[in-house]
């Protein structure tokens, strides 16, 4: 699940790595973003959409979400102690070991940005490094509207990523899953030794390492994956072909 469309980017991933599982994804768009919404109203979405994938038999639930997983992944760990539950969190771990310049720079939500768990990630693992948060209102719902180009998209995170790079950053943390699908326009503004990182690819490995401790790795075939959203499903089948693939295989989710 995401609040959007942004944990596609983490779908990708899970579908490279795990071929054989059959992939359910909700798009919470009737309420995006929740980068600007209090945790107690991330946390009733997250109740009603953990309900939505039990009810489907889903074996395992993956929080492709930064702002869900501050706010919710603990609620839903103490309401489904038996359940594989992967949240994601930014990647200031790896940046704080790759950074040279000694600045790395987090593009993230509101939400995730003031949590307490994100105080505690930067706590453990960045006490050695400057960190500089940059809040990013706005990209979300160009991405949501399938806009990855435009004028007014460029402009918009190039007054984001100015103040990173005037810091010192070598490294740019994507702390949010919409933003993985600006990196061909984020490359164009940030010099070429800059690192950007996000964590769609250790979540997947963490899903994996969930499911085969537990014995629950498919053996395939995979079936088609099946999306629903909160919005109108004829947006998400206008954006599914931009940032995944066409599919026949999109509903309704009841808000
Ligand atoms: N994609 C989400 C994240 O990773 C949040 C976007 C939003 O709804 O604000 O944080």
């Amino acid at each position: 699940m995401d609040s959007g469309v942004g944990g596609l980017s983490v779908l990708a991933e899970i579908q490279r790595l795990l071929p054989n599982e059959s992939l359910l994804y909700v798009a919470d768009s009737g309420h995006v973003p929740y980068g600007e919404k209090s945790p107690d109203y991330i946390r009733q979405r997250l109740r009603h959409i953990a309900e939505f994938f039990q009810q489907q038999g889903a074996k395992a639930m993956v929080l492709a979400c930064n702002t869900a997983t501050v706010a919710a992944v603990a609620d839903l760990r103490e309401r489904y102690p038996q359940w594989p539950l992967v949240g994601m969190e930014p990647a200031v771990k790896p940046a704080a070991a790759a950074t040279r310049s000694g600045v790395v720079g987090v593009l993230a939500t509101t939400g995730t940005l003031q949590s307490a768990k994100f105080a505690a990630l930067l706590d453990r693992f960045a006490s050695d490094v400057r960190v500089i948060t940059q809040p990013c209102p706005g990209l979300v719902e160009r991405i949501e509207a399938g806009d990855l180009a435009s004028a007014h998209l460029r402009q918009l995170l190039a007054g984001y990523v100015q103040p990173l790079l005037a810091a010192g950053c070598d490294t740019v943390i994507l702390g949010c899953t919409h933003y993985p699908f600006l990196r061909p326009l984020l490359a164009e503004m940030v010099p070429a030794d800059v690192a950007i990182i996000d964590t769609g690819a250790a979540v997947a490995r963490q899903l994996q390492r969930l499911l085969a401790e537990r014995g629950l790795l498919a053996q395939g075939p995979a079936r088609e994956s099946a999306f629903w959203t909160s919005a109108d499903p004829e947006n998400l089948r206008i954006i599914l072909p931009l940032l995944w693939k066409k599919s026949d295989s999109v509903q309704s989710f009841a808000v």
